[in-house]
């Protein structure tokens, strides 16, 4: 007998789908986060954005004077540092936990590129502070993360990289290179993160108009607007999980 004769009243639209669909499940909007270079740029919009959307937010950067207006302004615990060192990352982690009393989510933001130089002009002392910032520091940052959110089964590890990555321009080699090593951690870390329940996001910018630069570019994106792709990967349902984000400037096109 035919379910839509004549006569018979349609089936109910739930018992026609597969799978019922109910809303996606929604983040815990007191979730506590440790942002590295949020004196300037990007880390700073990144933390007034998560402040605003009710994360409780640890802030740090080397300029303690920086610090303290961000602080200021929205009232939350920070340490200034010098992520130069090792033991200073590890100290770093510390002290946000101590402030926080757990870290759910991680933002390894603090980066620099101090030129455009060619290969011949490569020193070891150059090659030494962009491995130490670069590379060394949020790879030590990442690995206290893990320690705690892995047991916990829970948690978001985000790597602020660039799209340099996607790239391999002249005259970058010492910042291509780090942050290509920091993309090779992080395809390493994002699969025995993901075993135990713990997210991480690789991110890849495009050119930012930020004091990444001696010189300022208007036509670039806004750190504003380069934090808030970064705050949409933090507050997307839980059931999501985004892996690697690129995005650039409408004026870039080399991809
Ligand atoms: N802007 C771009 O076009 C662009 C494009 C792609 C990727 N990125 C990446 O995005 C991230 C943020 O860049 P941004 O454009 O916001 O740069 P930015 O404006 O230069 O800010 C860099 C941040 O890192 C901190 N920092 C620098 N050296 C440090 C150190 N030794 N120890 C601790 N903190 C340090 C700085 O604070 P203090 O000076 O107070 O220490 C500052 O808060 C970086 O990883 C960068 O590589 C940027």
């Amino acid at each position: 007998m035919s379910r839509s004769g004549a006569g018979q009243s349609p089936l109910p639209l739930r018992l026609a789908l597969d799978h019922p669909t109910p809303d996606p499940p929604v983040k815990s909007p007191s979730r506590s986060v440790l942002i590295t270079g949020a004196t300037r740029g990007i880390g700073r919009e990144l933390a007034r954005q998560l402040h605003a959307e009710g994360f409780r937010v640890f802030a740090t950067g080397r300029d303690a004077d920086q610090l303290a207006a961000l602080q200021q302004e929205l009232g939350c615990p920070g340490e200034p540092a010098d992520l130069g060192t090792a033991e200073a990352a590890l100290a770093l982690y510390a002290a946000a936990h101590r402030a926080l009393g757990r870290v759910d989510v991680l933002i390894n933001n603090a980066g620099f590129n101090l030129a455009k130089q060619p290969i011949e002009a490569l020193t070891p002392e150059a090659l030494d502070a962009s491995y130490a910032l670069n590379v060394r520091a949020p790879i030590l940052l990442a690995r206290e993360a893990f320690k705690e959110m892995g047991p916990r089964r829970s948690g978001h590890i985000v790597n602020v990289l660039s799209s340099v990555v996607h790239m391999k321009p002249a005259n970058y080699a010492i910042y291509a290179t780090m942050k290509h090593a920091l993309h090779g951690f992080t395809g390493c870390l994002l699969r025995e993160a993901q075993a135990l329940g713990v997210k991480v996001t690789a991110v890849y910018p495009g050119g930012v108009n930020t004091t990444f630069r001696a010189q300022p570019r208007p036509d670039y994106l806004q750190p504003a607007s380069a934090a808030r792709m970064i705050v949409q990967c933090l507050t997307a349902p839980d059931d999501v999980v985004v892996h690697e984000l690129t995005y650039r400037p409408m004026v870039e096109t080399n991809f």
